[in-house]
């Protein structure tokens, strides 16, 4: 089969496809024949040797957690998922012709495989954003970097809870954040005030990692009202780093039932090829996606 891979880490260019060995379902897995896998942040920063200590790796390595395909082995012991199902997920290696995965669920009627493989990690992290930061329906949550992959998924999920959200975004992405039920602003100077004239703020998530922590300790007055995803020094500052993730199977089912309803879409900005996926990577580092981009097989 064809799969992305690299045997070093390093820029774009060290990613190869390649003709491998094609893997198998083991105990509590399922292989699928992938039709998409998602592109996320995480994929090149494992591929830059970022993140070696939470995503220990071997060398040569495939790419890619998050897939949608059509399951064409089951492994021992899982129940519930036959050969045939359209399912999405999360595993390892997904930028390839047939890939494993260790947590899945059935695909909503009318989802596309493109869009599907969009959802998993980034639905994961937002439910674990949103529990974790634990505000109430008529509460204010503050999210810098709201046009992304996670941001997209946290203002629609909080919005359904009945929580306001405040994003920040860029300037092309205001009026995305208001399609998704926020009050929007854009980031850089004097972003802090136009946040406190939206409104007062009873917690805040940095999923940017642009340098904010201490101004959005300062719009929520306490440390412990800041969650960050992506800046390693917010502990620093006594503020949170979420990084454990929670039950994928149970957000998939959540967001699932979402997207049924019409409560969650996270739109595609950009499809790649297998071949193309060092242009995924670059295009993604560049940190201006709106929604998720998508390797297609
Ligand atoms: N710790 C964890 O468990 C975990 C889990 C998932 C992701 N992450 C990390 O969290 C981050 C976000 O992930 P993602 O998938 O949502 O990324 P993404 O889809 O690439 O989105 C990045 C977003 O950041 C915005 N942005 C860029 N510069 C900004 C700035 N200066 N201020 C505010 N926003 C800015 C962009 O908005 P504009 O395009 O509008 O500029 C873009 O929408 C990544 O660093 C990722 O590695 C961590």
């Amino acid at each position: 089969m064809k799969k992305v891979s690299f045997a070093e880490f390093g820029g774009p260019e060290v990613l190869r496809l390649i003709d491998a060995e094609e893997p198998h379902a083991g105990p509590g897995q399922v292989r699928i024949a992938v039709r998409a896998a998602g592109v996320n942040p995480v994929d090149w920063r494992i591929r830059e040797g970022q993140i070696l200590q939470a995503h220990p790796i071997d060398l040569p390595s495939g790419v890619g957690l998050d897939a949608s395909g059509v399951v064409d082995e089951v492994g021992e012991g899982v129940e519930g998922v036959a050969v045939g199902d359209h399912v999405f997920g999360e595993g390892a290696s997904t930028y390839a012709e047939f890939a494993v995965l260790s947590a899945w669920a059935r695909m909503p009627e009318g989802l596309t495989f493109e869009e599907a493989a969009g959802y998993p990690s980034v639905v994961e992290t937002a439910l674990r954003l949103i529990r974790e930061i634990g505000l109430r329906a008529g509460q204010t949550l503050l999210v810098s970097g709201a046009s992304g992959g996670v941001g997209s998924a946290v203002l629609q999920i909080a919005r359904e809870r009945g929580i306001t959200v405040i994003g920040t975004a860029g300037a092309a992405n205001q009026d995305y954040l208001r399609g998704l039920g926020a009050l929007a602003t854009t980031y850089g100077e004097g972003w802090v005030e136009r946040v406190r004239r939206l409104g007062q703020v009873d917690g805040a998530l940095d999923l940017a990692g642009s340098g904010v922590i201490r101004e959005l300790v300062e719009l929520t007055g306490d440390p412990r009202k800041v969650i960050s995803i992506a800046d390693l020094d917010a502990p620093q500052l006594g503020v949170r780093f979420s990084g454990v993730a929670g039950s994928v199977p149970d957000a998939l089912a959540e967001a699932a039932d979402l997207i049924s309803r019409g409560r969650l879409h996270i739109p595609v900005e950009q499809s790649y090829t297998l071949a193309e996926a060092a242009a995924a990577h670059t295009d993604s580092r560049a940190g201006h996606t709106r929604g998720r981009r998508v390797v297609i097989v």
